[in-house]
């Protein structure tokens, strides 16, 4: 999978990361006691944001993950901005017993951060996940979720990177094997709205930089209509 988002990072995540405000969403609010990231991966925004005083930054994902990127980060020299708690946890499992065991209040509200994961998990697995972190969310808990569809049209993203030199979306990897059909799947924001989440309006890529006074460019365009993005946010 750290092959997956390596391929796929340029150009698509690159506004989606600097864009997808996600954390400032569910950082912004100073009560927050916690962010937990559902499926961290090597994503470094317990290190690069802005966090309120006191903030943990619990991140979830397989133990080899968290230690490889805890490691370069070392090398680097690099701080947490926040007090970062590795969670090293199998999502298939219960993992809201190592992150309670590691100090997480299921009493006070939490920032939510899941991205990169849903394609991965079926549809059954999505919404338990979604059914934990419901129970663990206190009043005031907020949500970001970044997905992209499961089922891409692989011969579609072939003629893309030939127009396009340069732009590689998934490199030998076929994406499709290794996700789930999401015509299977109920969508995030319905199972959200209909389990007690105050949920904002469904964005893609392309309107979520329109959003931030970004104009898409015509290949974010383009590939956005194979990947089908979806940027949710929703509180509690
Ligand atoms: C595409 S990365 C997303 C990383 C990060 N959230 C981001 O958006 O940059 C997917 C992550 O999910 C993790 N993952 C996949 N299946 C998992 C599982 N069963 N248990 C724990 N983590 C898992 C992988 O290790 C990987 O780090």
């Amino acid at each position: 999978m750290g092959h997956l988002k390596a391929t796929i990072v340029q150009p698509f995540f690159l506004d989606l990361a600097e864009s997808f405000r996600a954390v400032s969403f569910l950082a912004g609010a100073s009560a927050l006691a916690a962010g937990a990231s559902v499926a961290a991966g090597l994503d470094s925004r317990a290190y690069r944001l802005n966090w309120p005083s006191g903030t943990t930054v619990f991140e979830l994902d397989q133990p080899k993950v968290l230690e490889f990127k805890v490691r370069v980060l070392a090398e680097h020299a690099a701080e947490p901005a926040a007090h970062r708690v590795d969670v090293a946890a199998d999502l298939r499992g219960d993992w809201s017993v190592p992150l309670r065991a590691k100090g997480f209040d299921s009493e006070k509200p939490t920032a939510w951060s899941v991205e990169g994961i849903l394609p991965y998990l079926t549809g059954d697995a999505q919404d338990t996940l979604f059914t934990r972190i419901t129970e663990l969310s206190a009043p005031g808990s907020r949500l970001a979720i970044g997905a992209l569809g499961s089922c891409l049209d692989q011969d579609r993203l072939a003629a893309l990177e030939e127009t396009y030199p340069g732009l590689t979306l998934s490199g030998d990897v076929n994406f499709s094997a290794l996700t789930y059909d999401d015509t299977q799947k109920t969508k995030p924001a319905d199972w959200l709205a209909e389990h007690g989440w105050a949920v904002d309006p469904v964005r893609t890529n392309p309107e979520l930089q329109a959003s931030y006074g970004r104009t898409p460019s015509e290949v974010d365009l383009q590939v956005d209509q194979i990947m089908h993005s979806e940027y949710i946010t929703a509180t509690r």
